[in-house]
């Protein structure tokens, strides 16, 4: 494939013909990784090579980087894609926001702003999530890379909710009173290092503790805001999650609203996969009951919704006024007229980025291709695969079930194992035996202070057979270890 010296090729047509084959061998090679391992770990050789890639001063023939691509970075990926893969927390990509990608590197609009079709999209998925978790038509948002960026943007909303705007000139060192957030132990690691890149410092991030079903506890959440201010801090946000990172669990919403009412605190929702069992079947939607009562939400396209990475959001009661937080439009920004530099409001205006992705449309492509309805059918299957994963362990000589599986995350370790070592070992064994063989990848947390290996099963290709072939052989590991 011929490019030209101003970077675009000679025959465009060619090109048409030479991108179509380009996509139609992705798509094979990916059809067929989904039918073996799930991981393959790069190899030395590979490594050290890149690693020592010299700079490309001169060209190289498109056909040539294409091919070193295939063999030496596409082997190994990092596995999300195949229905065997249950670490961490990780979507899997749908076809159509595959296609939109496409679509999107060949618009390659900036949607910081101005007057042009992804703009109207953006702001069209912005008003289906308002309406898919019933915020009031006033509310504003924005899509952004993921669930820690949407935290970081909220918690700076809230900063200047409670000081007042006056603060974005004379900064915080003014604040004589420090500024206290709560959550609880299950939050995620994205709260403490918003909380410590804001200023705010993780001192002053308090963390609760929880019930028998990993929920905030509510009257400890009062004493410790009723404390502080007897104490002279200022308590002004507390952030609580709808599917927690660890086990999945849900805080209750309603209760916390009122306590953020009763003392003036901004309540945030991170519901970064959980959000999204709004769209499932009963009884798991149930548990979002409430999240609609949140100053601002946070969630993510690119778990529960499938979509391809990068893609979150974020969503604010008050619009307008998460506008008066981030907008700053210095005179070469300035809206005018009716053409391109029109079209206010600006996404640059409701975050950090003035130079943004057309990220909407992976999820405008997807949203409307499946329709709500069946991407809620995903969202339940992955719940109830959960709890038949989680059953099937519960029933099984070698494992122990270490929370209760509400929604998609369930966590075990070795049945009647008190050896805190052992255990950690063994788990750790498994779990790494099955990622280096590429059965499965599951990923380990702690939980009541034993390292225990967790499902987070946010795959919409997962299906039963999957979870009975890998619970077969977790018993086989486990036996294994166990007597070696
Ligand atoms: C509950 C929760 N919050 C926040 C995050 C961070 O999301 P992101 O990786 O999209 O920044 C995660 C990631 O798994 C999560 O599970």
């Amino acid at each position: 494939m011929k490019l030209d010296n101003n970077l675009d090729p000679q025959d465009w047509d060619e090109l048409a013909d030479y991108l179509a084959n380009f996509t139609a061998e992705e798509v094979r090679e990916l059809a067929s990784s989904l039918k073996s391992e799930v991981w393959k770990q790069v190899p030395d050789s590979i490594k050290q090579s890149l690693f020592s890639e010299s700079l490309p001063l001169i060209e190289t023939d498109l056909d040539s980087v294409v091919d070193q691509y295939r063999s030496g970075i596409r082997p190994y990926r990092n596995g999300n894609t195949h229905p065997r893969f249950f670490g961490w927390v990780q979507g899997t990509g749908t076809v159509p926001a595959l296609m939109a990608d496409i679509a999107v590197s060949t618009m390659n609009s900036n949607c910081g702003g101005r007057d042009h079709g992804a703009i109207y999209i953006e702001r069209l998925v912005v008003n289906w999530c308002k309406q898919i978790f019933s915020f009031p038509q006033q509310a504003g948002g924005v899509l952004t890379s993921g669930t820690s960026a949407s935290t970081h943007l909220a918690l700076q909303v809230a900063i200047f909710s409670k000081l007042g705007l006056d603060y974005k000139k004379s900064g915080f060192f003014g604040v004589n009173k420090p500024l206290r957030c709560y959550t609880s132990v299950e939050g995620h690691s994205s709260i403490i290092k918003a909380i410590q890149t804001n200023g705010i410092g993780s001192d002053n991030l308090i963390v609760i503790g929880t019930n028998d079903n990993n929920q905030i506890l509510l009257d400890d959440l009062e004493l410790q805001i009723k404390n502080d201010l007897l104490q002279g801090f200022i308590p002004f946000m507390v952030i609580t999650t709808a599917g927690t990172v660890n086990t999945g669990a849900f805080d209750n919403f309603n209760e916390i609203r009122k306590l953020c009412d009763a003392y003036d605190c901004w309540m945030h929702i991170d519901g970064a996969f959980g959000a999204w069992l709004k769209l499932a079947d009963s009884p798991y939607s149930s548990l979002t009951d409430g999240i609609q009562l949140a100053d601002s939400l946070a969630f993510d396209f690119h778990k529960l919704m499938y979509v391809q990475y990068e893609c979150g959001g974020l969503i604010c009661r008050d619009g307008a006024f998460q506008q008066q937080v981030f907008s700053i439009r210095p005179n070469y920004l300035a809206t005018h007229g009716k053409a391109l530099a029109g079209g206010d409001p600006w996404f640059c205006d409701f975050g950090l980025e003035l130079s943004r992705s057309f990220r909407a449309l992976k999820v405008w492509f997807t949203f409307k291709t499946y329709g709500l309805q069946k991407l809620g059918f995903a969202v339940t299957k992955n719940c109830r695969l959960t709890a038949l994963l989680a059953d099937l362990i519960n029933h099984s000589d070698n494992f122990e079930l270490m929370n209760l599986p509400v929604s998609t995350i369930v966590t075990f370790k070795l049945k009647n194992e008190s050896d805190i070592n052992r255990n950690n070992e063994v788990c750790e064994q498994i779990v790494t035996k099955l990622q280096l063989s590429g059965e499965a990848v599951f990923s380990l947390t702690r939980v009541r202070g034993f390292r225990v290996i967790r499902a987070a099963i946010v795959n919409h290709r997962t299906e039963d057979k999957d979870i009975k072939f890998i619970v077969g052989r977790l018993n086989q590991l486990a036996e294994e270890f166990l007597n070696i």
